[in-house]
């Protein structure tokens, strides 16, 4: 078949009704439809900028009447409501406008029919009669079903766009296993898709603090000047999460942390971090930006600079964990790692030079999320009695979550008769300035593919880019004999062997706080 065109829509601003559409959800008895995308759509509803226009169809395997979805959906919202990331009392008059809007139907993935049956049901929609033919694909399914799906829409004609009309395929992550499936993925979705009908998701990107990244630079004028090799001793990016694999051992067994988390959260964080003001804020202004930070990332030596781990029994809160291989669906001798650390190079002029250290992992001490901008010390000679460990360099310090903000570290003197220097922060709590809406972080995302946005989904060449990165330390780890696996104990900050790849330069990794 061969791929449509590309066709130009009418651009929505920010901030208006998003156009009328109809939204599929392929997994739409899941976990992630009514923990993530039901919230979301009732807050999208909430705040009037889903479609008046809009309906939904669920689709997935189980046999199940309409009433039974949304009855389904309603006891999931009911339970969420009290949470603080969905609303505090459910709007009641917003929640079943939504709920009415939504229908469901039973299909296999895999079968023919289930689409042709699909098909019916959009041409005889309500929607296709007032000719607001749009549709929003959802593949919220686990990773092997997406190329099987795309192909049976492309099959059935469902993605075919024409004037005034689009057809959008949202897919979540993985995004493929290595750099050859990720290639493959795309393209047998480009084999039915133009590049901008295909949304790849990284819900890192819905998140508020991530977006502030690239506000924070390039809407500010003090921080740029200083945004170089010339003032910027190394970066630091940490993921840390205080969760252990939970109930995902069988999706986490081969995966591990390296896969879950950088080619796509990690890096995202990076490309923001590093990327060189774009020349607008438009879609692939800015994504062209983040792919060439990524292409400029220099190979990794997978020997020295990349360390794995794996959690063992440990405590937190005076509380004993058991260890990932205790975990429930774990293989008692499992490599996977549930941590890991790496150091990178950006080969540019803005970079070179800096290094930029990497490092996610689970069952951590704290849950914590920051870019810590480490600036290079201060001239020593007008200190020379000082204590070098008293001067401490600057810091700027993105907190992404949960503490939202941001914190900026210097020296100051200490009151006295001596010349002493502390170090103070200069602390800005997003909570203290903003009032927080409740928010699931998928409202954005869902937003912006309805208005044809896709500033904050990943471009085919950048998930490339970051495979590429990350694909000799998949190597080198594939051979278990030469590559060790650290432990850490859960609760800890993670394995020795991850600080031993700062204190080579004479560097340590910020405390998780
Ligand atoms: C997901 C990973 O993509 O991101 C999970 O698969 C991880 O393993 C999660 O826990 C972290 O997301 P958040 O939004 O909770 O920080």
């Amino acid at each position: 078949m061969s791929a449509p065109h590309d066709l130009e829509h009418e651009a929505i601003a920010h901030g208006q009704r998003a156009p009328a559409c109809t939204m599929v959800i392929f997994g739409a008895a899941g976990d992630l439809t009514k923990r993530l995308l039901i919230p979301a759509l009732y807050n999208l509803a909430r705040t009037g900028l889903l479609p008046e226009h809009f309906a939904l169809i669920g689709m997935d395997r189980l046999e199940m009447s309409d009433a039974a979805f949304r009855a389904h959906l309603d006891a999931a919202l009911r339970a969420f409501a009290a949470d603080k990331h969905y609303a505090q009392a459910l709007d009641e008059t917003h929640w079943n406008e939504l709920l009415q809007r939504i229908t469901y139907l039973q299909g296999d993935f895999g079968e023919a029919q289930a689409y042709e049956r699909l098909r019916d049901k959009l041409a005889a929609g309500e929607l296709a009669q007032r000719s607001a033919d749009n549709v929003l694909f959802y593949l919220a399914v686990a990773a092997r079903f997406f190329g099987g799906i795309v192909d049976h829409l492309g099959a059935a004609g469902l993605v075919t766009e024409a004037p005034g009309r689009w057809r959008r395929v949202v897919v979540e992550k993985p995004f493929g296993h290595d750099v050859q499936s990720a290639r493959a993925l795309n393209a047998q979705l480009r084999r039915h898709l133009a590049e901008p009908q295909i949304y790849r998701m990284d819900h890192f990107l819905g998140k508020e603090t991530v977006q502030n990244i690239m506000l924070m630079r390039f809407a500010n004028s003090i921080f740029e000047p200083l945004w170089n090799r010339d003032h910027i001793d190394h970066v630091q990016i940490t993921v840390a999460e205080t969760v252990g694999v939970e109930n995902r051992a069988g999706f986490y067994e081969g995966t591990g942390a390296l896969r879950d988390m950088v080619p796509n959260h990690v890096f995202q964080l990076l490309a923001l971090t590093a990327m060189e003001p774009p020349a607008s804020f438009a879609p692939d202004a800015v994504r062209s930006e983040k792919t060439k930070v990524l292409t400029a990332v220099h190979r990794v030596d997978a020997a020295c600079d990349s360390v794995r781990g794996q959690y063992v029994v440990g405590e937190r809160d005076g509380h004993l964990l058991r260890g990932y291989r205790e975990e429930v669906g774990v293989s008692a001798i499992s490599m996977a790692e549930t941590y890991v650390a790496m150091q990178l190079g950006v080969d540019n002029w803005r970079w070179s030079g800096v290094p930029f250290y990497l490092r996610t992992g689970k069952a951590m001490s704290k849950r914590s999320s920051e870019i810590v901008i480490q600036f290079k010390r201060p001239p020593l000679s007008l200190f020379r009695d000082t204590a070098t460990k008293a001067l401490t360099p600057n810091a700027l310090v993105l907190k992404l979550q949960p503490d939202e903000g941001a914190a900026l570290m210097f020296g100051a003197k200490i009151p006295g008769p001596s010349l002493s220097i502390g170090q103070v922060h200069m602390d800005f709590h997003y909570k203290d300035y903003f009032q927080n809406a409740p928010s699931t972080g998928y409202e954005t995302l869902i937003y912006d593919c309805m208005i044809g946005d896709a500033t904050l989904f990943q471009r085919s060449d950048s998930v490339i880019a970051g495979w590429e990165i990350v694909q000799p330390i998949l190597d080198y780890w594939a051979q278990d004999a030469q590559a060790p696996l650290a432990t850490y104990a859960t609760g800890s900050e993670g394995p020795a062997q991850a600080d031993a790849l700062l204190q080579a330069s004479g560097r340590v990794w910020k405390r998780l706080a």
